[in-house]
């Protein structure tokens, strides 16, 4: 079969136009820029990568951006402290805190004491429970990333069986949910399979969508699916290699040289999902900023 890629290197280039041309408008209606804070807690290296490719996204688009840069030794109350301020700052139009967090931190409760007007993560468990229902919320980014990706590219989903590998609040979870939403992308019989899910090949061989999002690198094996399937690869596994400068090749979850002859559509590992999440952030951050200007804005995938 010739596969065709999902390409969200272009994609999102395509999104980063239409953003920027969004934000000219809003600037030129006399209102300030949408504005997104990142938080960063450490020096782990894919955390370093990903916020410092989010703050150039936004200074890219003409958004106001500020890193909030703390050492793995901060406390909790900091933390929240800063959330509470970002919370009740008004120039601000939303914030991230960028995960994981140090072990003595309790995530989800980081995550709770954002304001979920603010949450263009779409982390806190108020939109994670719009989301599932189909309601208006912030769609956490990755999730909405692929959605776009499938859409754009026209990708029938009403009616195919879709199977999610991972179950990740972050990613498997959401993803699972919006695709048996009645919608388009969406409309989709889904099937959660996870690190518990016994012959996982049986099940992966029945699908016609595959969203790997394991974060095990190169699970999904060429005799793992049948022919026409889309893949859609999450993972981003640095697995050490020395013959690159940086000394890793990101690695997915798919064995894509085995699995790209059988497939219909791939994501390719990087230029995927990795740049479809980040401009989903800052499609959200626009939302937000809309909203909070009194301009119209639709919420992604909401009517
Ligand atoms: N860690 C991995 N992915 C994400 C993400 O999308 N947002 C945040 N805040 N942390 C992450």
């Amino acid at each position: 079969m010739n596969y065709q890629l999902l390409d969200g290197k272009k994609i999102s280039a395509d999104m980063k136009a239409e953003i920027a041309a969004e934000v000219k408008e809003i600037v030129a209606a006399g209102h300030k820029p949408p504005k997104m804070v990142a938080i960063l807690v450490g020096h782990d290296g894919g955390s370093e990568t990903y916020v410092a490719s989010k703050m150039k996204t936004g200074h890219e688009l003409g958004f106001e951006d500020e890193l909030i840069r703390f050492e793995d030794s901060v406390t909790e109350k900091e933390l929240l402290d800063t959330i509470d301020r970002l919370n009740n700052d008004d120039s601000v139009d939303g914030f991230i805190v960028q995960l994981p967090l140090p072990k003595h931190i309790d995530e989800q409760k980081i995550i709770e004491a954002i304001n979920p007007n603010k949450d263009v993560d779409g982390f806190h468990p108020i939109n994670v429970g719009k989301t599932s229902i189909g309601l208006p919320s912030f769609v956490s980014a990755t999730p909405a990333g692929i959605l776009e990706l499938l859409k754009r590219y026209n990708i029938e989903t009403k009616g195919k069986h879709c199977v999610v590998l991972g179950r990740s609040n972050i990613v498997g979870k959401p993803m699972a949910q919006l695709m048996m939403l009645k919608a388009y992308p969406g409309d989709s019989t889904v099937t959660v399979c996870h690190s518990r899910t016994k012959d996982i090949a049986a099940i992966t061989r029945e699908a016609d969508i595959i969203i790997a999002a394991l974060g095990t690198p190169e699970f999904l094996a060429g005799d793992m699916v049948k022919e026409g399937v889309v893949v859609v690869d999450v993972g981003t596994t640095r697995v050490p290699d020395a013959s690159r400068k940086s000394g890793f090749k990101l690695t997915g979850d798919v064995k894509f040289d085995e699995v790209a002859p059988k497939a219909s559509y791939i994501t390719p590992v990087p230029g995927g999902v990795g740049p479809m999440t980040i401009i989903s952030l800052m499609r959200n951050t626009l939302i937000s900023a809309r909203r909070r200007r009194g301009m119209e804005a639709k919420y992604l995938y909401f009517s």
